[in-house]
């Protein structure tokens, strides 16, 4: 059987971030930053994501946040992997991105250990190998939460 992570190579999936970052909303960075998502739930579907900044800074969305919460949106649940790419003002690409805290314990709610994460120009990860440790939902759960 095809999964959609078989069906969709990171290649695809870096193709589908790059076109989300034309759209971002970075007019206080210029950063350009888009993601693409895959989740068991919705096959292949590919939820695109793009960072949306805001004048008053902190509430900023980045692209990853964005994608996934538009994949829930439709059902997601299980996230299997994500891609990323972002460019400076200058539209230099910027490989040594990683995701914020925020989206990595974001990743963390939908995905497991081993969730994909591909960035444009650096390579393929795990969550594992940025959050080894997350805060689980299930320590909730396991304590009356
Ligand atoms: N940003 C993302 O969208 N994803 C990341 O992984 C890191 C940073 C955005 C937030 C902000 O709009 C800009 O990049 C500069 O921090």
């Amino acid at each position: 059987m095809t999964t959609p992570t078989d069906a969709l190579s990171p290649e695809v999936l870096l193709a589908e971030a790059r076109q989300a970052a034309a759209n971002a909303h970075s007019p206080y960075s210029g950063w350009r930053v888009g993601a693409a998502a895959v989740f068991a739930e919705t096959g292949s579907h590919v939820f695109r994501g793009a960072n949306v900044e805001n004048g008053s800074y902190g509430l900023t969305i980045c692209a990853e946040r964005s994608a996934i919460c538009a994949a829930v949106v439709a059902g997601g649940r299980r996230l299997e992997r994500i891609a990323i790419t972002c460019r400076d003002a200058g539209g230099h690409l910027i490989a040594k991105i990683a995701p914020c805290g925020a989206c990595l314990q974001v990743i963390a709610e939908f995905g497991t250990a081993d969730t994909e994460i591909v960035i444009d120009g650096r390579g393929g990860f795990r969550l594992a190998d940025f959050l080894p440790r997350p805060f689980e939902a299930d320590t909730l759960k396991s304590h009356g939460g």
